[in-house]
Parts: structure tokens; C-alpha cells; sequence
């Protein structure tokens, strides 16, 4: 059996992306939870959703909500200097259109915005 492998079911439990296919309801009692629904709109999209339609990185969209989430916690949690690492960092999601290229892009554009607001 498999489970916890695609990623696709990625939310935020108290701010941490979580796959919620492997949470008990009961570890989640009491926690903040964001699902893709949580962020933005077709009229007022998040960040993050604006980089993935900008890029084209979606193709059917099963993957996106979880590609969304982890890319959120990507950007808060890890450095992503290179290409490398954002594809590390979405390793633990799958996208079975392969659309791969265009997501990388997206974070890209993303952690460079983040490494500009920095500086
Ligand atoms: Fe189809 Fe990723 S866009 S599974």
C-alpha cells in the first residue's frame, strides 16, 4: 500500500505543509489549517498562484494544490539558490503530466523575488 507519496493532498497544518492523506484527524485537533482553497481567488490570486499561471506550470491540475502548498512552505523554509534545490524540494510531489520544467520556473521567479525582498 501506498500513501503519502504523490503529494497532491499537501496542506498546512499550523503553517507546516502536511500531507493530509497520512494525518489523523486527531493530530490536527486544535491546529490552524490552510488548504489550496485558503489562498487567493480568480480575481485576487496568491503570490504563488500568480507565478504558476504566469509560468504555465500546471497542465490537467491534479498536482497543483499540492505543488502550491509545499512551494509556500519552500519559500518560507529553505534557501532554493538553485535550480537543484527547488527540485529537491518538490521532489516529494509528483506531477503526472510531467510538467516539471515550467513549475521550476515558476519557483525560480519566486525565490528570486524572495532573495531581492531580502537584500
Ligand atoms: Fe497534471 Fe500535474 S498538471 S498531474
Amino acid at each position: 500500500e501506498l500513501f503519502g507519496v504523490c503529494g497532491a493532498c499537501t496542506v498546512e497544518i499550523d503553517g507546516v505543509s502536511a500531507r493530509a492523506c497520512i494525518t489523523f484527524a486527531v493530530q490536527a485537533d486544535g491546529s490552524d489549517i490552510r488548504t489550496v482553497e485558503g489562498l487567493g481567488t480568480i480575481a485576487g490570486m496568491d503570490r504563488v498562484q500568480q507565478a504558476f499561471r504566469k509560468h504555465h506550470a500546471l497542465q490537467c491540475g491534479y498536482c497543483t494544490p499540492g505543488f502550491l502548498m509545499t512551494v509556500r512552505d519552500l519559500l518560507r523554509n529553505h534557501p532554493l539558490k538553485t535550480d537543484d534545490d527547488i527540485r529537491d524540494g518538490l521532489s516529494g510531489n509528483i506531477c503526472r503530466c510531467t510538467g516539471y520544467e515550467h513549475i521550476v520556473r515558476a519557483v525560480r521567479e519566486l525565490a528570486d523575488e524572495r532573495e531581492g525582498a531580502a537584500a
